[in-house]
């Protein structure tokens, strides 16, 4: 362990899988301005430009390799530095249509057997705290609008679902943290506009018209940024004070139809045409209801931006010309084909 930084919290050695993604990029910075060394582990599949503003700081270590890798935790250790006292297992194949492209085999592969292996390896080198990423996708649909909460049954009704679970299966009794995130927004260094809101607001910036199936589907929606915030709050949460370790991760005035999300796009991008079809299709459907108590009276988890200011945001970088081709592949987790 390293000193106290001026916020109080104690800086260590972190690793970060999958850092250079949507979620991993803005965790790093923020680790980084809090003091922490961070290790990144990523095969790049989206490429590595997100890492570039971290290149030349000397607590930033990037590591490339596959998660898959049996050894990869010790080969990306630093002699010089540290052993590490967390990880934040973020990298996968992520989404129910990379998932579904991949197949069940390798699904399972990357997601289940690849995290039980990061755990292993990260208990073999002393590291006190495993901090996972998966959905509240694993809630599937809720019935009558009931509110699901964490000890809720799963449902899951897709296959990238069902490899989280297997995952969580593995974690929660070695005593590892899971954060079942909402539905993400926002902008990161590595933009993802595979998801619903920023997704929404690309195609009604570019096309300037929206198809919207299922319109009255809930979801439960969250910033990229207040996601870091939550993740840290577990990082950093005391020793001995841990009563759960299980969070859904949002909030409970996040949860919107789409066609709530629609008017809030349309809002900001008034010349969009929206058309509106009841066709349902096989897939990730989620219209659930979801509790967030449990991070709020345990964590004191509360986010800070609302999803109208989301919108703004992604509106405002596309306006601005910050992400110069939105709709290249890079940007998508769907088109991506694991070789
Ligand atoms: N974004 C969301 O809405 C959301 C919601 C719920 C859960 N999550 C979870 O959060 C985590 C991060 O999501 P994200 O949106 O940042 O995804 P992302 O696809 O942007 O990032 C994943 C990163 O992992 C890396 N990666 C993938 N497979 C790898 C492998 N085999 N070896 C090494 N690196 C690999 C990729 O190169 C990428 O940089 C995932 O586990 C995801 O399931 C995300």
């Amino acid at each position: 362990m390293l000193p106290e930084n001026e916020l109080g919290s104690v800086r260590s050695h972190i690793v970060v899988t999958g850092g250079a993604g949507y979620i991993g990029s803005l965790l790093v910075a923020r680790l980084l301005s809090d003091g922490h060394k961070v290790t990144v582990i990523d095969n790049l599949l989206f490429g590595g430009e997100s890492l570039l503003t971290f290149f030349s700081n000397p607590n930033f270590h990037f590591f490339k390799s596959d998660v898959t890798d049996a050894r990869c935790i010790k080969a990306a250790m630093r002699r010089d530095w540290p052993s590490p006292s967390a990880v934040f297992h973020l990298a996968g194949i992520v989404g129910f249509p990379a998932c579904q492209a991949i197949g069940v085999q390798a699904a399972n592969y990357y997601n289940v057997e690849a995290t039980k292996s990061i755990f292993e390896q990260s208990q073999s080198v002393g590291v006190e705290k495993f901090i996972f990423s998966s959905t509240y996708s694993v809630y599937g649909m809720s019935r009558d609008d009931e509110l699901v909460d964490e000890d809720s049954p799963l449902n899951p009704q897709s296959l990238y679902a069902e490899t989280k679970i297997r995952a969580e299966e593995y974690l929660l009794p070695n005593g590892a943290m899971v954060f079942r995130l909402a539905t993400l927004y926002g902008i990161s260094p590595r933009t993802r506009f595979d998801l619903i809101i920023n997704q929404f607001v690309l195609d009604a910036f570019t096309k300037r018209e929206l198809l919207i199936y299922q319109r009255g589907y809930k979801r439960s929606f969250i910033h990229v940024r207040d996601v870091i915030d939550g993740l840290l709050l577990g990082l950093n949460q005391a020793k001995g004070t841990e009563k759960y370790q299980l969070f859904n991760l949002g909030t409970d005035d996040g949860t919107y139809t789409k066609d709530q999300i629609v008017q809030m796009v349309i809002k900001r991008l008034p010349d969009t045409l929206v058309d509106y079809k009841d066709l349902t299709f096989g897939g990730d459907m989620r219209d659930i209801n979801v509790s967030f108590k449990r991070i709020k009276q345990q964590l004191g988890f509360t986010a800070a931006i609302s999803v109208d200011e989301g919108v703004k945001e992604v509106v405002n970088a596309l306006r601005l010309g910050l992400i110069r081709e939105p709709n290249h592949i890079r940007y998508r987790n769907s088109q991506f084909i694991v070789s």
